[in-house]
């Protein structure tokens, strides 16, 4: 039994999520927690790694399949080498995507299947989230945040409309299949709000 609490948030491209992990951790660790924060793919070295293999642009070759592998290959690096080892020392571990993204990405929007990529995420499906919060934002809109953003774009940011809606459906889908563990959360307010809807959530996990 691992005494500390793993808390995840997934969303599509441009829902913030990054920010909000910022701030939930600032005001975690201001009250006396002990919080680490990190994010899939990377959080660790040989993670990292494998993440630029898989975002690189010039990767146009890599099968559906070989994506799949990779990113349980640098969960379960992560999952060994950080995660485990800081819910053992009792410390609330706030990860940026889990296995919910590899559902959603390449079971759903690559058609892998959810049953194939449980299969090839056997080892991670032993350790899942006390707590998963999705920010819900429509494609459309987060489209429009992703145009607009100046930073080099990465393999996956910049495939079409329709590969994110189904990302977004996707979300729908893994939701309902876990809604114990999945909450959502409505991305569409101030980036404020959404934080302060976020916090109440790991608020609640933590009581
Ligand atoms: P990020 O933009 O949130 O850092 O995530 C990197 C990209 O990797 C993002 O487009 C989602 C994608 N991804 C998957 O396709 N499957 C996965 O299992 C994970 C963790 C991320």
């Amino acid at each position: 039994m691992l005494k500390g609490k793993f808390i995840t948030f997934e969303g599509g491209e441009c829902t913030g999520k990054t920010t909000i992990i910022n701030e939930i951790a600032k005001k975690l660790t201001s009250l006396g927690f002990d919080v680490i924060i990190t994010r899939e793919p990377g959080g660790i070295d040989i993670a990292e790694q494998i993440r630029e293999i898989i975002l690189n642009p010039k990767n146009t070759k890599m099968v559906p399949e070989t994506e799949a592998l990779l990113y349980a290959a640098s969960r379960m690096q992560h999952l060994k080498e950080k995660v485990i080892p800081a819910l053992e020392a009792g410390k609330i571990v706030l990860c940026d995507r889990y296995l919910d993204s590899s559902l959603v990405y390449q079971g759903y929007a690559r058609n892998l299947g959810v049953k194939s990529i449980l299969e090839i995420n056997h080892f991670a499906t032993m350790y899942m989230p006390d707590l998963t919060i999705f920010i819900d934002v429509k494609p459309e809109i987060a489209l429009g945040r992703l145009n607009s953003r100046k930073e080099k774009v990465d393999r996956l940011d910049s495939e079409g409309l329709l590969f994110h809606q189904k990302v977004y459906n996707g979300y729908l889908e893994v939701a309902k299949m876990y809604k114990n563990r999945i909450k959502s959360v409505d991305g569409n307010n101030s980036l404020e709000d959404v934080t302060l809807a976020c916090y109440k959530l790991v608020e609640e996990e933590l009581k």
